[in-house]
């Protein structure tokens, strides 16, 4: 009793996937105990946060809030657009998950491989405002490649592609290094917007974000499915601004959302072009490892797969497996160590 009282109060170390679309947070020996969208009500025109308008409570506001609230996304492209409000959900979230302990965590945060000095620097910050004794910083693919369950230290490569809501992460690794890596700005977000814009080129019909994401999850495809799909879709007229109905295709929407997945392509093509010869050799076999809600979309193993010539594996569960990684390292310090970026 004593002994667990005690464990508890040590073994508060966290791990973050601090990501533009949800956020995780990996306790130490508990596993995953948040997973949020990383939404913030707010009173409109202000910094000040709706009480316990944080997460899921805020995302459910969006697009429907009166105008008094507005529900923000403080984290854009993968990067933070709004650092108070990133550091309101930090604290928010860190408190939710640590109660009264009286230690301060020890926090490792994964955060995108394309981040500046200056924005490693604000999320540094933002974690040590929020209550962290001692903050760590690894790259989100590294990280990926470590939940993913890839053997990252061995001197071979390893590839792995994830793709989030507001980037895309391409590395290969090798020796708990990252040998060549890509990050753009490239996601799940663009997929939902190429689908509003889509409806209302082609259908006069204006659709909100909410609306694009389910289309997306219910019937968005890269690649041609066995039996396709259609889906009823409502939203406003664009020219006469009346509520109007109209039933889409998998095929279409698959065909709208050919820019984005071309450009994650055209990366995974250079990413695999700059690896040297010896590493290239050993993905011939070790393939691609995708994570992300991205790896989720219906064929994309299939696309890449048939664009790269390579064996393509989607992590067990993409969405939690950069947070996963996260975690493991904060079992294993010596990897935390060997792989944290500074
Ligand atoms: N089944 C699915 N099919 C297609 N897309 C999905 C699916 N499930 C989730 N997504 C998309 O995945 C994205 C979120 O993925 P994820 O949680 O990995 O992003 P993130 O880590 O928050 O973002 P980033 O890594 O860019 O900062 C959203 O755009 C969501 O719509
Ligand atoms: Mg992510």
């Amino acid at each position: 009793m004593m002994l667990t009282r005690l464990k508890g109060l040590f073994s508060n170390d966290i791990g973050i996937d601090l990501g533009t679309a949800n956020t995780l947070v990996f306790q130490k020996d508990r596993g995953i105990v948040l997973r949020e969208p990383s939404v913030v009500a707010v009173r409109t025109g202000t910094k000040d946060v709706i009480r316990d308008g944080v997460g899921l409570e805020a995302k459910k506001m969006i697009g429907v809030t009166p105008k008094n609230i507005t529900a923000v996304r403080p984290m854009k492209d993968g990067v933070i657009a709004d650092f108070e409000i990133t550091e309101a959900m930090l604290r928010y979230f860190i408190q939710k998950v640590h109660h009264r302990k009286i230690v301060a965590p020890r926090v490792v945060v994964a955060v995108p491989s394309g981040i500046n000095e200056v924005e490693r620097r604000a999320v540094k910050d933002s974690v040590t405002h929020a209550g962290a004794r001692e903050v760590h910083l690894i790259e989100q693919p590294m990280a990926a490649a470590i939940g993913a369950g890839l053997p990252v230290e061995e001197p071979a490569a390893n590839m792995v592609v994830d793709i989030g809501g507001g980037t895309s992460e391409i590395a290969i690794i090798s020796l708990a290094g990252i040998v060549e890596s890509i990050s753009l700005r490239v996601g799940g977000d663009q997929f939902d917007d190429t689908i509003t814009n889509h409806l209302k080129r082609e259908h006069n019909l204006n659709i909100g974000l909410r609306t694009a994401e389910e289309i997306k999850l219910r019937i968005g495809s890269a690649y041609p499915l066995d039996e396709e799909m259609t889906m009823e879709v409502k939203g406003r007229d664009v020219a006469k601004g009346l509520p109007k109905t109209l039933t889409i295709g998998s095929e279409e929407v698959r065909e709208a959302l050919q820019k984005p997945l071309s450009s994650i392509l055209e990366s995974i093509r250079s990413c695999l072009e700059q690896c040297p010869a010896e590493l290239s050799g050993d993905l011939v076999d070790r393939g691609i490892v995708m994570a992300g809600g991205g790896a989720l979309l219906r064929g994309i193993d299939r696309l890449v797969s048939k664009e790269t010539g390579l064996p393509v594996t989607i992590a067990d569960e993409p969405l939690i497996a950069v947070a996963e990684g996260t975690g493991r390292t904060l079992q294993n310090i010596d990897i935390l160590f060997r792989v944290a970026s500074y």
